[in-house]
């Protein structure tokens, strides 16, 4: 089944989707993203997501490529042509196509809007059976995090450093020797005593929508909880540790920088937060 992908207006076959070279995305980074999952024809945390890439348009001074609600309908659409049940759907809205210039082009000049969806399985069992390793590596990012902006060059060197590690994730630390976060996720603790720890929402890192979501379920679960930064010395000791995001949901970890957590095994809050985060988006209405 060929994928098709939306561009400015068109649902085209994604071998022949294409932006012009003049896209300020493509030549500045001057543009946000997000990534929402779809599971069994369910978005998880639409809303969400949806609330944040206002944020973050809003915070670069970038226009809604069209109203709210009609984007919601081409979302749905794109998930329809592509008959995906199990992924993720990939948006992108960049600040559009001028003569490149550093300085804000004229209000004339239109927002590009690129969508995909890809199939991906949600519910790695391997993976989530026997956790994932993380490496740390120095925070060498912008000091405006909080925006999730299409420039990731930090994240890409991070992401490779971990792999030839043999480690699935790079767990970022500031000039403070604190946890930030994941190169593409959020990072958590949960300490001797029980307390579940993230970092607070700053604009030291992306405030994820799963984070927003976990955190409302541990509340619910009555959890103890504390948002504030952690050192890597304080996650070598927890108890548990595990990453969020929208493609991982909450992926428990077993070691970090080679050393196990805990017993080495994936931890039982992590696997029950996941599991509550999963019934929680499964009580959604399916949009294929
Ligand atoms: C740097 C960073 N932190 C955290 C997250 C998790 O955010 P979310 O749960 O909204 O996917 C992501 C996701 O891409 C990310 O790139």
């Amino acid at each position: 089944m060929p994928r098709v992908a939306y561009v400015n207006g068109r649902f085209i076959p994604l071998s022949r989707a294409a932006v012009s070279v003049e896209d300020r995305g493509y030549q500045f980074a001057d543009g946000v993203y997000e990534v929402i999952a779809l599971k069994q024809g369910r978005f998880a945390d639409e809303d969400g997501h949806l609330d944040r890439l206002g944020r973050s348009l809003g915070e670069l001074s970038i226009a809604w490529p069209m109203p709210r609600p009609a984007l919601c309908l081409v979302m749905r659409e794109l998930v329809r042509r592509n008959r995906v049940r199990n992924g993720g759907l990939y948006m992108q809205v960049t600040r559009g196509v001028a003569p490149r210039d550093f300085k804000f082009p004229p209000p004339r000049v239109r927002p590009s809007l690129v969508m995909t969806v890809r199939p991906a399985n949600l519910d790695p069992v391997e993976r989530l059976a026997n956790g994932v390793r993380v490496i740390s590596l120095p925070d060498i990012r912008w000091s405006r995090r909080d925006i999730k902006s299409v420039a990731l060059l930090p994240q890409v060197l991070g992401k490779q450093k971990a792999h030839e590690a043999g480690a699935f994730e790079g767990w970022m630390i500031d000039d403070d020797g604190l946890v930030t976060e994941g190169c593409s996720s959020n990072a958590w603790i949960i300490t001797r005593d029980g307390v579940l720890v993230t970092r607070h929402a700053t604009t030291a890192i992306l405030n994820g929508i799963t984070r927003q979501a976990l955190l409302r379920i541990a509340g619910t679960l009555g959890l103890p909880f504390e948002e504030r930064a952690f050192s890597l010395a304080e996650a070598y000791e927890a108890r548990e540790a595990f990453l969020s995001s929208a493609s991982t949901f909450c992926q428990p970890i077993v070691e970090i920088d080679g050393r196990p957590v805990g017993n080495g095994h994936p931890g039982l809050l992590a696997q029950r937060l996941r599991q509550s985060y999963v019934d929680g988006v499964m009580a959604g209405s399916p949009v294929i």
